[in-house]
């Protein structure tokens, strides 16, 4: 892997193919053991972000399960805008079921506090909240995150579903913004 130029900025390798796989795999054992086996869990990948990995968690998850996505955006550029807009709702049924959120990364914990609010009157048995990357020096809620891929510095990276103003989603691998001028 190379650095790479995505608009106006240059980005550089960080988390390889091979390591997301190894990461995704350890979410899905670590949900797996919560998940009560006679239950369908519902995993609801937030879009655009969580695409790729919602898709190749859900290859790896072994038992039956529905899935759904729920379509939220709240990044301009480099940076979190706070306002999160639903753009596309849950549609299911969803009263009594366990719900499994999967979202790329959390960052300030904008679009986390959204989720909960979409949720939050819909009378769900458990809401369980899956995140790939988690920014924790930029966090600024107390709600809860079940689990976590991995913690990342507060460095803006893209690829694997993420991208810098719409480039940047379909490579495979994660790179991250170089502080180096160009
Ligand atoms: P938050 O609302 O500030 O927590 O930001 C969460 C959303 O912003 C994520 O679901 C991503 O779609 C996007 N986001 C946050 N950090 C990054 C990043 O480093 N690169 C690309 N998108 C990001
Ligand atoms: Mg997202």
């Amino acid at each position: 892997m190379s650095t790479i130029k995505l608009h106006d900025l240059n980005f550089t390798p960080f988390i390889s193919e091979k390591e997301l796989s190894e990461i995704v795999s350890s979410l899905v054992h670590k949900v797996s053991l919560d998940l009560d086996p006679d239950e369908v869990p519902i995993f609801i990948g937030i879009l655009n972000g969580s695409f790729l990995f919602a898709a190749d968690f859900i290859r790896k998850y072994t038992q039956n399960c529905e899935v759904s996505f729920v379509k939220l955006s709240s990044y301009k550029g480099t940076t979190s805008t706070e306002v999160v807009n639903e753009l596309i709702g849950i549609n299911e049924d969803i009263t009594g079921r366990t719900i499994v959120i999967l979202e790329d990364i959390i960052d300030t914990g904008s679009t986390l506090h959204k989720i909960y609010d979409c949720f939050k009157n819909k009378q769900v048995k458990q809401l369980k909240i899956a995140t790939l990357f988690f920014k924790p020096d930029v966090y600024k809620k107390e709600l809860p995150i079940d689990y976590i891929g991995k913690s990342i510095e507060d460095k803006f990276i893209v690829g694997y579903g993420l991208d810098y103003n719409g480039l940047g989603r379909n490579l495979p691998a994660v790179y991250q913004l170089t502080t180096e001028a160009t």
